[in-house]
């Protein structure tokens, strides 16, 4: 029952049906999945990616999380933070927005979440690192000055809003000139036109595209034991939970595998 409600909503998600259902019954499960799954370790709500090549350097502490902090890495890899604004939208347990504010010189981190219960994890889970705060904000309305920073991060979250044309415009507006987007999310092969559509807004000129499924199926199979011995540990929703976290032979997995579900990236430069 519950996994056939989970399957459906991603059905609607996907074609873009029932926007404030959609975002009411997203808002509902980062709430429940925050308020109930309080064990210490997780940090992140992303499927993870590990890139083909050498492995990026990570302090030893992060080593655990290296998968999760992976799509994390190929979002700001190359780009210079010293002294810049960081905004991350869909910060979810924070673990991403803490990692970027520890990379060198970054002046501050801001994770704005909608799920109050989420945001409220993400202080507990993320304590005293320097220049990182977290607020409840709605990424189509989002409670900031025009300008106010330098770079915008967006990962795994974009999939749970009602409109992705008001997201990039509040995206563009946030922004300052000459500042980066940069996301990463899946969509379906058949929703890219209305990816691409949102995408061209006037202000933001494309620098970059990748489709990242290879990587993320690897992180998603590195994890795979860990998260599984997580699972085991919870008493309800154990099939949903197996369908959430993308587990081998789930809808998600599949999809991925077969490309009938693209996890891309995207970089963007605020003219
Ligand atoms: C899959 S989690 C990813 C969290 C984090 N980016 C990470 O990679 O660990 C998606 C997050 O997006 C948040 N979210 C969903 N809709 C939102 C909205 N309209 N505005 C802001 N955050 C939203 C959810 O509450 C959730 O924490």
């Amino acid at each position: 029952m519950a996994n056939a409600l989970f399957t459906r909503m991603l059905q609607a998600t996907e074609r873009g049906a029932f926007p404030r259902v959609r975002r009411a019954a997203w808002k509902a499960s980062y709430t429940v999945i925050s308020s109930v799954w309080r064990r210490p370790r997780w940090r992140f709500m992303n499927y993870g990616y590990i890139p083909a090549g050498p492995a990026f350097p990570l302090a030893p502490a992060e080593e655990a999380e290296r998968a999760f902090i992976g799509l994390y890495h190929q979002a700001v890899e190359g780009l210079d933070l010293r002294g810049k604004a960081v905004l991350e939208i869909g910060s979810g347990h924070g673990g991403g927005a803490a990692w970027l504010a520890r990379q060198g010189g970054v002046a501050s981190v801001t994770g704005v979440d909608r799920a109050a219960a989420t945001v409220a994890r993400a202080r507990a889970l993320n304590p005293g690192v320097p220049g990182l705060l977290f607020r409840v904000g709605d990424a189509e309305a989002l409670p900031f000055a025009d300008a106010g920073f330098d770079v915008v991060v967006n990962i795994e979250s974009s999939h749970c809003y009602g409109s992705m044309d008001r997201f990039v415009a509040e995206v563009a507006r946030v922004l300052r000139p000459g500042g980066v987007f940069t996301w990463a999310d899946m969509r379906s092969p058949a929703m890219l036109p209305a990816l691409e559509a949102a995408f061209a807004h006037p202000a933001l000129e494309p620098l970059a595209t990748a489709e990242l499924n290879e990587g993320v199926l690897a992180a998603l199979e590195a994890m795979e034991v860990d998260k599984a011995a997580e699972i085991a540990r919870q008493k309800l929703f154990r099939p949903v939970l197996r369908e959430f976290a993308a587990m081998r032979g789930s809808l998600l997995r599949t999809a991925l595998e077969t490309r009938q579900t693209l996890y891309l990236a995207r970089r963007f430069r605020r003219r």
